[in-house]
């Protein structure tokens, strides 16, 4: 591998910058989570102050987890991956500074307020009117930088995981400046331009694409670079991947209103956000299938290579929760899962199961790569992680599970009269050792973490990390 630093070579200091700064972020937003699990264990960690109380801390952990770790390994690696399969430079390495120190900025002012109780309410778009425009600023500018070296490209075609990154950037573009539109009242507060049923489909339109386009398409992009990478084969299917695309961004868009059923939303409006989701379930699994199936040969090196097995995990659960997501789009399902824990457990079968892993794995294999590694520090450490990680969401989504069907179950029972069979408090009483349980899986997901930290610390100290050239790549 030849290395210099000359100004054909990769940007990869703004990789390192978000790469490190997913790790940090994960620990925190994971211990944040952790501890508002052992909230619902032990309500005296509220400390009867309101910056402590869960109601404060919950939004803390959702934009922690979902902004700051995942939001910076999407950063990390589209910037990675942009470059190595457009053989150029990032189009300018100021605005691709700016977008690392303005998404930093955004995650500090979160840190600051929302503990403080400021919100606009509207849930993962909480912030406020302020910090709203400086992440439309960072976006715009992120936008640029990517598509600006895509225009760049030393090769004709664009490569797939691109286009994942590209509908993602887009789309939470789109998605972020309509549902923030806001009237200020004051420099910390503001009111939704929307109002009524109108305000609650435009949030879950964006809630829903949320999930669609950051916590899915962007690490979709992810995926399509780094398991052929580490499988060290093609991926399985490139005609597979781009009808994958295309029914994936068109069909999550109509997807919303599975969000709010039985609401005042037009029932019309609540059986198509049903039916789509639905449908949604081709293409996701489509995915999954041109994911795992780019292992066919391959399989053999599950036995030694846990970076691999953080991938294809990351993909059964992706699997998983897009294959319990549409059943719970079903109205009648909906009417059982919806307010209990079952919602809870699905999305960290996303979160952690999808989100988390492919992440986790794709670092591991990006982080020797940017700081002139031939590998990480420790190939055990991993496989401890790995195991960690897997065991800790299983027992976070099984007590969900547990917990989501018995409290669905119990509400809804009555007797002979018409009355209630329990009360709130039974059913509460009844969920929590599943508390307890999800309380010991997120403790083990953060236990995965810091030895993540470790090792990656041991990997990237005294290293004086080269640029590598372009033309010495193989993308
Ligand atoms: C150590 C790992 C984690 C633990 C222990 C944990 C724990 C929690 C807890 C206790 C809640 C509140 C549940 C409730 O209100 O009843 C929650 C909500 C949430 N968490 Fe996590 N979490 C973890 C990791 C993550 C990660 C990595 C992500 C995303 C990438 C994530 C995304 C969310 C979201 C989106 C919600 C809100 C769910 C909803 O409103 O339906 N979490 N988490
Ligand atoms: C085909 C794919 C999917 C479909 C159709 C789907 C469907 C659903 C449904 C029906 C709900 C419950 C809504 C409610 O009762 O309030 C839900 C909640 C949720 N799902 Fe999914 N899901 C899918 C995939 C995913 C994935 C892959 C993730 C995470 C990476 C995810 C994250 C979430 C979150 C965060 C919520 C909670 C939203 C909230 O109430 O705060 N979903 N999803």
């Amino acid at each position: 591998m030849s290395t210099a630093t000359t100004p054909t070579a990769y940007n990869y200091k703004v990789v390192r910058q978000f790469a490190v700064m997913t790790v940090i972020w994960g620990i925190v937003g994971m211990a944040m989570g952790v501890f508002i699990a052992s909230q619902l264990v032990w309500p005296e960690l509220n400390f009867g102050l309101p910056w402590t109380s869960f109601g404060r801390l919950r939004p803390l952990h959702t934009n922690a987890v979902i902004f700051a770790f995942g939001g910076s390994a999407l950063f990390a690696t589209s910037y990675y991956v942009v470059q190595r399969t457009s053989q150029a430079r990032l189009v300018s390495d100021g605005l691709a500074a700016f977008t690392f120190w303005g998404w930093q900025a955004v995650i500090v002012l979160a840190v600051i307020t929302l503990p403080m109780g400021l919100t606009s309410t509207k849930e993962y778009a909480e912030l406020e009117w302020p910090i709203d425009i400086l992440i439309a600023v960072v976006w715009v500018s992120y936008a640029l930088v990517f598509f600006g070296t895509i225009m760049k490209r030393k090769m004709k075609h664009i490569y797939v995981g691109n286009w994942f990154f590209g509908g993602f950037i887009i789309t939470v573009a789109v998605l972020h400046i309509v549902n923030s539109m806001a009237v200020p009242v004051s420099l910390t507060k503001s009111y939704s331009m929307y109002a009524g049923a109108t305000d609650a489909m435009i949030q879950w339109w964006y809630g829903h694409n949320a999930v669609g386009f950051f916590l899915t398409a962007g690490f979709l992009g992810m995926m399509y670079y780094f398991v052929p990478k580490q499988a060290e084969r093609p991926i399985y299917s490139y005609r597979l991947s781009i009808v994958h695309f295309w029914a994936l961004i068109s069909i999550y868009i109509w997807a919303g209103p599975h969000h709010l059923h039985y609401t005042a939303l037009p029932d019309w409006a609540q059986s198509l956000g049903m039916v789509m989701s639905l449908i949604l379930l081709a293409p996701s699994w489509g995915g999954m299938i041109n994911g795992m199936m780019t292992l066919s040969g391959a399989w053999h090196k599950l036995r030694t290579d846990p970076i691999l097995r953080f991938l294809v995990v990351a993909l059964a659960f992706y699997g998983m929760s897009t294959f319990e997501g549409p059943m719970m789009a079903i109205k009648t399902v909906n009417a059982l899962s919806h307010y209990t824990d079952w919602t809870i457990g699905h999305v960290h079968a996303g979160a952690l199961g999808w989100v988390a892993m492919i992440s986790i794995g794709s670092l591991y294999h990006m982080i020797p790569k940017i700081f002139g590694r031939e590998a990480m520090y420790s190939t055990p450490l991993i496989n401890a992680h790995f195991w960690l990680a897997t065991i800790g969401t299983v027992l976070y989504i099984v007590a969900m599970w547990v917990n989501g069907i018995t409290q669905g179950l119990m509400w809804r029972a009555v007797n002979v009269d018409g009355t209630p069979t329990y009360s709130f408090v039974e059913a509460l009483e009844a969920s929590h050792p599943g508390y307890v349980v999800r309380m010991i899986g997120g403790a083990f997901f953060l236990l995965g973490m810091l030895l993540m930290a470790y090792n990656v610390w041991r990997t990237v100290r005294h290293s004086k990390p080269a640029e590598v050239v372009a033309a010495a790549q193989t993308a």
